[in-house]
């Protein structure tokens, strides 16, 4: 069982219960024909099986190729992945640089998972997790060249704490790697903001604060295009499974999984890409 941080919102837990199963990616992975006692990390990053940042595998190599702009993370370097959930992103940046990753998240459930997955694909040696809140997070000072934040810093309603831990743990020149949507949210992403909690900074507010904590912005690409393409992709996904268990007997709790997943992927199409609202990545140094 993996240790507890500090309580999380009751509302994010239930909101990432219905993002983390094991036993989906799995059977998921079964279906395809993939041999699941042989895993890569590639097999399931590269499918969007643990990519859960907005945008998924698509905007990770995008990311990727930003940063052999400003340096990417060396071999042998250690990179922190903060909110990294059930782990893709983390397993791609080791895949790719051969780099360490340590990933943290608010959630045991997560983290728990996260490990099974680093395991199935042989890689517990080269990236580890633990449940960590980012405001309070458990490393000395500029430990990490790099610092990831993928989709999470919108969860965090103390930014100022927030960016001065990500600054605190990075060392001198190391890099700030962060994707987001920065707010305004507009109305259609009314329940979803009921179900999780968001706290969405303007870009030039979420810029000051980054400043503030002593980090300089490098660069922001927006990102809402390839967004809105997986968006789509998994809009079609979900009406296809839905199809599927027409007329058959599902679990109730299964139904209503898939409808809040079909809104949520609705919320997000009517909301991205209209009224300035756009989601990008922010490059930023100490
Ligand atoms: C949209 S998911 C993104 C996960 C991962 N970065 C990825 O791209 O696949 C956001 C994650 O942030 C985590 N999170 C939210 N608040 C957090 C906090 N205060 N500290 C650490 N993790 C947090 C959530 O539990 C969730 O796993």
């Amino acid at each position: 069982m993996v240790k507890t941080a500090a309580d999380p919102d009751p509302r994010l837990s239930s909101f990432y219960a219905d993002l983390t199963s094991l036993e989906l990616i799995l059977g998921t992975l079964a279906q395809e024909g993939v041999d699941t006692a042989r895993l890569s990390a590639r097999d399931l990053y590269s499918r969007n099986l643990d990519c859960q940042n907005l945008g998924a595998f698509p905007v990770l190599e995008v990311i990727a190729r930003v940063l052999d702009e400003y340096g990417p993370a060396k071999p042998g370097e250690r990179v922190l992945d903060v909110g990294c959930g059930i782990g893709g992103p983390g397993r791609f940046l080791v895949d790719r640089q051969g780099c360490r990753v340590v990933g943290v998240d608010l959630l045991p459930l997560r983290v728990e998972t996260a490990q099974a997955l680093a395991q199935k694909v042989g890689m517990a040696d080269r990236v580890t997790y633990r449940v960590a809140d980012a405001t309070a997070l458990p490393f000395g000072d500029g430990e990490f060249s790099q610092v990831w934040m993928l989709d999470a810093s919108i969860h965090v309603r103390e930014k100022a704490r927030l960016f001065d831990e990500l600054a605190r743990v990075l060392r001198a020149g190391g890099l700030l790697v962060l994707h987001d949507m920065p707010g305004p949210l507009p109305r259609s992403m009314a329940s979803a903001t009921r179900r999780a909690p968001y706290y969405a900074p303007t870009l030039p507010q979420l810029i000051r604060q980054l400043e503030h904590a002593g980090l300089r912005l490098l660069t922001w690409r927006d990102t809402t295009p390839l967004v809105l393409a997986d968006f789509e992709q998994k809009r079609a996904a979900v009406d296809k499974a839905g199809a599927e268990l027409e007329g058959k007997a599902v679990p109730e709790q299964v139904r209503r999984r898939l409808a809040r997943g079909r809104k949520l992927i609705h919320d997000y199409l009517d909301a991205l890409g209209r009224d300035g609202v756009a989601c990008g990545i922010l490059i930023a140094r100490r």
